[in-house]
């Protein structure tokens, strides 16, 4: 691990590597490399990013730079070599060294209870240390160091032969492509662990999908096994893995050395994998002499298991002592000295009462399933989306059905699969509409598309959809104005489209009921302050299909204002960072559409923003390039996450303790130690909330 004095240290030496070079290439390069690989550590395995955005590419630019110009220096375990070359076939089979063994399930406290006593009879003695650490709910790996350097990334496979997928590894921005395992005489180590995705990286993964008119992956289980098996290493970088490593399962020593008393016991081994850089489970792992207290560990966990920001299925109880392990040995399944204990399953079964088809904002018709209402960790399921019409072909499912449920923490519910055996013989075909259950048009389905579409722009739940669409939370985030809201004033005819919100009628919504004069100023207010909204929610709310919440960004900062996309084609779109054909061909049919520019021509004379201020452009001038800051205490001029995007937006980056690295400490009332500490320092500039006002308004 990084000691405070070499955080100090790369710290320094990444401002000065912002602005100048020594003049050696190898010495910079090194530097470089150094500070990147300390940035990626903070930002992937502490979670606590020391570096903007535009500082770090900046650096990564440089050390690009330089070794596009000094190829002889490229060397495979700088941080520039994650982005590898495509692959052309399948993955090599690889053996582990050790064979990938499962691990045995416990379900309750007796269970564990059970598991203790064949443990101290295996190991023939009573002081049996545990430790218990999450079960991470991923697509296990393992990973071989030689000579300190990441050599080889395997998939588990059958568990002794699994997949060579080195380059897709070497994507994980938190797996260290090299590490200081020689200071202790290891010259060959194979370490297992999980690869996993975050929900939100997961969650906002689907939301692009589902942009672009892709069905959601089900679970970020199968997602993470899905991505580490991409063929293509660059759309692997994308999708953004994370990694635990949970377990040695092998090293050589250098002839002549002692094991060191790090790998003593397995807490200990989790310990030294943390300090070389390795994301391990050390914030969430325990200690424990006997199992009662792990049992009530065990219950402590499971009521927080929501609170992670990945998933769980349960907790992994190990022997902590290695010398213990091994007098306990393993089955050809399972080692002795582990054991699974299972948190309580989401799923459930119900019955497939009916098909629904729900007409969304681009015409597609979506089946969802009515389910006989069920209670899965603790919300009540009713309805569930089966996204196309290939899914319900490819599950066969029918109606009258008992179907598995499944509904894992955030994630929507979705159906695994029909119970076939338990059918019996009443059981429908599920039948797809031809036309559209809305306005009747004939439907169609475009051909490479999973979905049936009704073709009707102004079908009238298509155009209730992009209203709803334009006014929500991720996009212009008109609140007050809901679904409930925008279908209403449709019915009524008091809302027709998107421009329409703009000069909605408020003597006539104030007749309707429920709509108190409080309720009618807030919703006004809401559209007022709407208008105001950046570019990229306007993008994204207009509803162009394949453009997600990223996508819009893309196109906003690439414009000065929206009109300018009247003239990209084609072409000149796909030039832009990520954007494909496909998006391509998509944008400049809407922008080439004269309905849409009229829509846009009433939105601007409406007086909704539609230019762009281009971030880095707006940071750059911002004048806080560099600066650090903190905030500290309650504060009552503003909404602390607002003043902390403002640092962010002039181009500042915000720390979350008081170092030699803070530049400014932002107190409020009642700031207690980081005040104390801020002024023992005596480096950091103390700032009341008005003086930081001044200072970022100046
Ligand atoms: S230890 C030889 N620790 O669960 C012991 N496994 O259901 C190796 N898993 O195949 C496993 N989190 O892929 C271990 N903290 C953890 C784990 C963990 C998840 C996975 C692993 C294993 C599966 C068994």
């Amino acid at each position: 691990m990084y000691t405070s004095q070499d955080e100090q240290r790369l710290y320094q030496q990444a401002k000065t590597l912002l602005t100048s070079e020594s003049g050696n290439v190898e010495q910079d390069i090194e530097a470089l490399r150094e500070v990147i690989n300390y940035a990626d550590w903070k930002y992937y395995v502490q979670s606590e990013p020391v570096l903007a955005d535009v500082e770090y590419d900046t650096l990564f630019k440089k050390l690009k730079g330089l070794e596009e110009q000094y190829p002889e220096q490229v060397t495979a375990d700088s941080p520039t070599q994650r982005v590898a070359l495509g692959l052309s076939e399948k993955f090599p089979a690889v053996s582990h060294l050790v064979p990938m063994l499962s691990l045995d399930n416990t379900y309750n406290a007796d269970d564990l209870r059970d598991w203790d006593r064949r443990c101290r009879e295996l190991a023939g003695t009573d002081q049996i240390e545990y430790c218990a650490e999450p079960k991470y709910d991923g697509a296990s790996v393992s990973v071989i160091y030689e000579d300190g350097k990441l050599t080889r990334g395997a998939t588990r496979g059958d568990g002794i032969m699994g997949e060579d997928v080195t380059v897709n590894i070497k994507q994980i921005r938190s797996m260290p492509l090299s590490a200081g395992f020689t200071k202790e005489g290891i010259s060959q180590i194979e370490i297992r662990g999980e690869v996993v995705i975050h929900k939100d990286v997961f969650a906002e993964y689907n939301r692009q999908r589902a942009a672009e008119g892709l069905s959601p992956l089900a679970n970020p289980r199968n997602a993470a096994s899905g991505t580490l098996r991409i063929l293509d290493p660059r759309e692997v970088g994308k999708r953004k893995l994370s990694v635990t490593l949970y377990h040695i399962s092998d090293y050589t020593l250098e002839r002549g050395k002692d094991v060191p008393a790090k790998l003593h016991t397995h807490y200990d081994s989790l310990e030294y994998l943390y300090s070389l850089g390795f994301p391990t489970p050390v914030r969430e792992m325990k200690r424990f002499s006997n199992i009662e207290d792990v049992i009530k560990f065990c219950d402590e966990f499971e009521q927080k298991r929501d609170d992670l920001p990945f998933e769980v299925d349960g907790l992994v109880i190990k022997v902590n002592q290695f010398d213990l392990q091994d007098r306990m040995g393993m089955t050809t399944h399972h080692p002795r000295w582990a054991v699974a204990y299972k948190f309580k399953a989401r799923q459930a079964t119900s019955k497939l009462q009916r098909v629904e088809f729900q007409v969304g904002r681009t015409g597609s018709v979506t089946p969802v399933a009515k389910i006989e209402p069920v209670p899965i960790g603790g919300v009540t399921v009713t309805s569930i989306s089966l996204f196309n019409e290939d899914v319900v072909r490819e599950k066969d499912l029918h109606i009258g059905d008992t179907v598995l449920v499944e509904r894992a923490g955030d994630v929507i519910p979705y159906i695994v699969k029909p119970l076939a055996e338990l059918r019996d013989g009443s059981e429908e075909k599920i039948v797809f509409p031809t036309h559209c259950p809305v306005c009747n048009e004939a439907l169609e389905r475009p051909e490479e598309e999973a979905v049936w579409r009704c073709i009707n722009i102004n079908c009238p739940a298509q155009v209730v959809e992009r209203i709803i669409h334009f006014a929500s939370k991720d996009a212009m985030d008109i609140r007050n104005l809901g679904g409930a809201n925008i279908l209403k004033f449709y019915d009524l005819e008091l809302l027709k489209d998107i421009p329409g919100i703009y000069h909605l009628d408020f003597d006539k919504i104030k007749q309707l009921e429920g709509f108190g004069e409080k309720s009618i100023t807030n919703l006004r207010t809401a559209i007022d302050n709407s208008k105001k909204q950046p570019l990229n929610r306007v993008i994204f709310g207009l509803g162009i299909r394949h453009v997600g919440e990223t996508m819009a960004k893309t196109l906003a900062n690439a414009v000065n204002h929206i009109r300018e996309l009247y003239d990209w084609d084609e072409e000149k779109l796909v030039s832009l960072e990520d954007v494909g054909p496909k998006v391509a061909a998509s944008v400049a049919h809407f922008f080439h559409n004269p309905e849409n520019r009229h829509m846009i021509d009433l939105l601007e004379k409406e007086g909704v923003n539609l230019e762009s201020h281009h971030k880095s452009q707006r940071q750059a001038e911002g004048g806080l390039l560099g600066k650090t800051f903190l905030f500290t205490g309650t504060l009552s001029h503003f909404k602390r996450s607002d003043a902390e995007a403002m640092v962010e937006d002039k181009g500042g980056t915000l720390l979350s303790g008081v170092s030699s690295k803070l530049n400014y400490l932002v107190v409020g009332e009642d700031a207690g130690s980081k005040l104390e500490k801020a002024k023992k320092l005596g480096t950091v500039t103390i700032l009341t909330e008005t003086e930081f006002l001044e200072l970022i308004t100046k």
